[in-house]
């Protein structure tokens, strides 16, 4: 692997799943990869999870890790031929090419504005950081794109799967806040990839991209979607088509116990309590968030590791 940017720069999932639950009973076995090799984070944008289950792996394979939150440093320009004369203090061209001289790896988080879609969906910060900097780059969340928390979701459908063809669905749910894509597009890439029965739950107004979701199955009716499921993905995201709107708050599409079946059930995380799920559900041994949690450290090593291989 050269990178980590998208889905497709993983060449073999099943093997790349393989090896990380592999990683998981050896977590320092590939400490040697690391060594005098450094990994710089870039956030411009909050995180628990990814920045610490990402230094972590880091760390796991040897690596020395430093960690940058954006906002702290000079404010970044991204277009060209912009005439720097106003908010704006360093070019990109510059940053990326500074920090990979102090970097083997770099990091980067960063979210959509959920102003402009074209813009978004160009994703002009993580391809500027792909286009000048001289090392490779790892997608902590983009903004179109969570292609870690993705690889964490598959490997744990994986390890936990009772069937050789589950029956996954993502349901939307309820959030006061109006969310990025980010987290169902990359989820549902990654199933469209797997050997699962996906199907897609949301009000109306709530299609993803139809680039992304291709043809699976869209169900406005998230009872009758959610039927003999063996697990349920929650995630709150704004309108694609209307984008970056809040068009529904209904609490009704909030998860409950009830709703959920024998389903296992799965949410990225931060998760709002009683707004996307309940805490009946949360609290029940159904709730497999923390294993997906833990294998964000995972996913993050595998492909850390298969990058640092290929240095
Ligand atoms: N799931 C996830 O990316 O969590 P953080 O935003 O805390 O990193």
């Amino acid at each position: 692997m050269k990178k980590y940017t998208q889905i497709s720069d993983i060449s073999n999932l099943s093997e790349t799943i393989k090896e990380a639950i592999l990683l998981k009973m050896n977590p320092f076995e590939h400490k040697h990869l690391g060594k005098n090799k450094t990994l710089v984070m870039l956030f411009f944008n909050s995180s628990l999870r990814t920045r610490l289950s990402t230094e972590k792996a880091a760390k796991n394979l040897g690596m020395d890790v430093m960690s940058l939150n954006v906002n702290d440093a000079w404010n970044l320009e991204f277009e060209d031929g912009t005439i720097m004369n106003a908010g704006t203090s360093e070019h990109v061209k510059e940053a990326a090419a500074v920090i990979s001289q102090y970097a083997d790896m770099i990091a980067v988080r960063a979210f959509p504005s959920l102003m402009d879609r074209d813009k978004d969906y160009a994703e002009m910060v993580i391809n500027s950081f792909e286009k000048y900097a001289t090392v490779p780059i790892v997608n902590m969340e983009s903004a179109t794109a969570h292609p870690l928390q993705a690889l964490a979701d598959a490997i744990t459908i994986s390890e936990l799967s009772e069937k050789a063809r589950p029956k996954v669905v993502l349901s939307w749910a309820p959030h006061p806040k109006a969310l990025p894509q980010a987290v169902p597009n990359s989820f549902v890439e990654m199933m469209i990839k797997m050997d699962v029965d996906l199907t897609i739950t949301h009000p109306e107004g709530y299609e993803l991209n139809p680039e992304i979701t291709k043809d699976t199955p869209i169900n406005h009716n998230q009872e009758e979607a959610l039927k003999d499921a063996d697990f349920v993905y929650a995630k709150n995201w704004s309108s694609f088509s209307d984008y970056g709107k809040i068009l529904n708050t209904d609490p009704n599409w909030m998860i409950t116990k009830e709703k959920l079946g024998q389903a296992k059930f799965m949410h990225c995380l931060p998760v709002r309590r009683n707004v996307i799920v309940e805490d009946a559900v949360l609290d029940s041994e159904q709730s497999i968030v923390m294993q997906e949690a833990n294998n964000r450290t995972y996913a993050a090593q595998i492909v850390m590791k298969e990058i640092l291989e290929n240095l």
